[in-house]
């Protein structure tokens, strides 16, 4: 059976139903169109589907939407766009952290979470925030170059 759910996804107030163990992250891409958040592993292990609930940086593929009532979600989409970048989107651009990609939505949201609890963070502040998020291409010098830069 499925249930009611409300919560705010990027400032919006979403009302929609799903089955108990729904994940978060299929509720977001499959219903509300929002691609953000990526598709991993699926098991809470790599930080591709990294989004912030009531600002904390979680993995969205192993939360269950049911969760989320009355939460406030906020994922990639909710930063920026094409025309106005949030600060820790350019600075990815900017250092070119990319080689496939796949990783780095989550990597910006989970930087974003570092910063908003600890606006200068050193060296080992960053590598420990990013430490659960994998990057198998091996960008790992330009995604932090990025993370300084955003401090900047
Ligand atoms: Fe959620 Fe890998 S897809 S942690």
């Amino acid at each position: 059976t499925e249930h009611p759910l409300m919560l705010s996804v990027n400032g919006e107030n979403i009302h929609t139903r799903v089955m108990a163990d729904t994940p978060l992250l299929l509720v977001l891409r499959n219903d509300l169109a929002l691609n953000g958040p990526k598709y991993g592993c699926g098991l809470g292990e790599c930080g591709a589907c990294t989004v912030l609930v009531d600002g904390i940086a979680a993995r969205s593929c192993v939360i269950p939407a049911l969760g989320m009532t009355g939460r406030a979600v906020t994922t990639l989409e909710g930063l920026g766009d094409r025309d106005r970048l949030h600060p820790v989107q350019r600075a990815f651009i900017e250092e070119q952290a990319a080689q496939c990609g796949y990783c780095l939505n989550g990597m910006i949201m989970t930087t974003k979470a570092l910063l908003d609890r600890n606006p200068s963070p050193s060296d080992r502040e960053i590598r420990q925030a990013l430490s659960g998020n994998l990057c198998r291409c091996g960008t790992h010098i330009e995604i932090l170059r990025a993370v300084q830069r955003a401090i900047i």
